[in-house]
């Protein structure tokens, strides 16, 4: 789809909207030609990644330009550093996700459109005087209180009440791309690793998915707190991709890396008991974001009394237990969802998000692999349309982030 790019202050866009949504006025054709640098009466200009309809996202989306007003009041308009391109936001696009975004006319269309995105970090860069009296200045860097904010566009209007600020100390020595990434998988693993059960170091978890964001997190978080685990991947048709991608596992801190081909064959019962002292160490949690019948087989090297957090559904399978789990081992499911656990628990989830970049400043927590996708002010929306489209397919070496440049 073309990417449409229409670029006019509010009031003239609805002017624009009545007359021809496409801008074919000669007004709008100077508008459309105006160079970012020229922000007129304190006008930003701002570009975004948007749909007006639920699809498959290389459809439905579309960069759309617009323009924010100055702030006032508890308003600030930020300006996007990082933002990155989550499962969570494929499947919201799809109309396929819980938490639905914000359909609005405010960004000058004639239709509701929605911005994509649901996590990143981005810069203050005008405010109005009651965000100042709240402690907010220019420079400050602010990821998203909850999800359905957009957050796939260069820039955007927002209150106070939308934003949780990263204070100076908590951003020192952290990239754009660091804190743009903590809030949502870092947290997750995290919050998934202490809230179930109780791990003391030497305990087992056992996770599939194992070289996710999720995952990665999961590895590093359990070396630092001294838990073992047992770790799943895909298999790869490329023995050589495969052996890569499990030594780079060891190397986050992983015990043992496994396929989910060698979860499913026969003897993986007694290999399991080998890595756990005899069996005498008890695999007390496992950590599911595939479903199907690896995660079956994964819950059946569960100790007696442990827990099964659902997280993800990546392989679109059900997930499906043996009763006998429930009846006689007494296996404990549970789902988490790390946007209710944050609305529930807001100081909980800052305080989580600082203990994750502290470990970073430290280098006690590694980046995941990113595919970093260059934004600038030039960028076509054809480009960063490809780049999502990539994201769909598996197997690949890294998680895309849209950095944004010169905007
Ligand atoms: N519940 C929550 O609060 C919460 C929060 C964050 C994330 N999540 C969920 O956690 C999961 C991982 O998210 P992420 O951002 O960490 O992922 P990510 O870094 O984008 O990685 C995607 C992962 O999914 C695997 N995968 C892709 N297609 C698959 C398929 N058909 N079957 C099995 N595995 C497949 C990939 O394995 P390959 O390398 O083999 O393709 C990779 O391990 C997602 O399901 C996401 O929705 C949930």
């Amino acid at each position: 789809m073309a990417s449409r790019l229409l670029w006019p202050a509010p009031g003239i866009a609805r002017a624009c909207a009545r007359s021809t949504p496409r801008l074919t006025t000669p007004r709008a054709t100077t508008l459309l030609t105006q160079r970012r640098s020229i922000s007129a009466y304190g006008y930003e200009q701002a570009k975004a990644l948007t749909f007006s309809e639920y699809g498959e996202p290389p459809s439905v989306l579309s960069l759309h330009g617009h323009s924010i007003s100055p702030p006032h009041g508890d308003k600030m308009t930020i300006r996007f550093l990082a933002s990155p391109i989550n499962p969570a936001d494929i499947n919201q696009i799809q109309g396929v996700y819980p938490s639905k975004p914000t359909f609005t006319t405010d960004l000058g269309t004639p239709s509701p459109i929605a911005v994509a995105g649901n996590e990143g970090v981005a810069e203050v860069i005008a405010l109005g005087d009651k965000a100042k009296s709240a402690g907010y200045k220019k420079g400050d860097w602010v990821f998203m209180k909850g999800p359905g904010f957009g957050t796939w566009r260069t820039h955007a209007s927002a209150t106070t009440s939308q934003v949780v600020k990263l204070d100076d100390a908590v951003r020192d020595g952290i990239s754009a791309l660091q804190a743009g990434t903590v809030s949502i998988n870092p947290c997750t693993a995290y919050r998934m690793l202490v809230d179930f059960t109780t791990l003391q170091p030497g305990h087992w978890f056992i996770q599939n998915g194992a070289n996710s964001g999720v995952g990665r997190a999961a590895i590093q978080l359990a070396r630092k707190w001294g838990l073992r685990s047992i770790n799943i991947i895909r298999a790869r048709e490329d023995s050589a991709a495969e052996e890569k991608l499990k030594h780079e596992l060891k190397e986050l801190g992983a015990d043992v890396v496994i396929t989910d081909a060698e979860l499913q064959s026969q003897g993986i019962r007694d290999q399991a008991k080998e890595w756990t002292n005899g069996g005498r160490d008890k695999i007390k949690l496992a950590l599911n974001c595939v479903n199907g019948k690896a995660a079956t087989a994964m819950a059946k090297l569960l100790s007696s009394e442990a827990h099964f957090v659902t997280y993800g559904a990546m392989s679109k399978q059900p997930l499906t237990i043996p009763a006998s789990m429930l009846i006689f081992k007494d296996i404990h499911f549970h789902g988490f969802w790390v946007s209710r656990w944050a609305d529930r628990n807001p100081e909980e989830k800052v305080k989580t998000v600082h203990d994750v970049l502290d470990m970073t400043r430290k280098g006690e927590f590694k980046d995941t692999p990113f595919d970093q996708i260059k934004w600038d002010y030039e960028t076509k929306g054809e480009e960063l349309i490809a780049k999502v489209k990539d994201t769909l397919e598996g197997y690949r070496e890294g998680k895309g982030v849209f950095v944004f440049g010169k905007t």
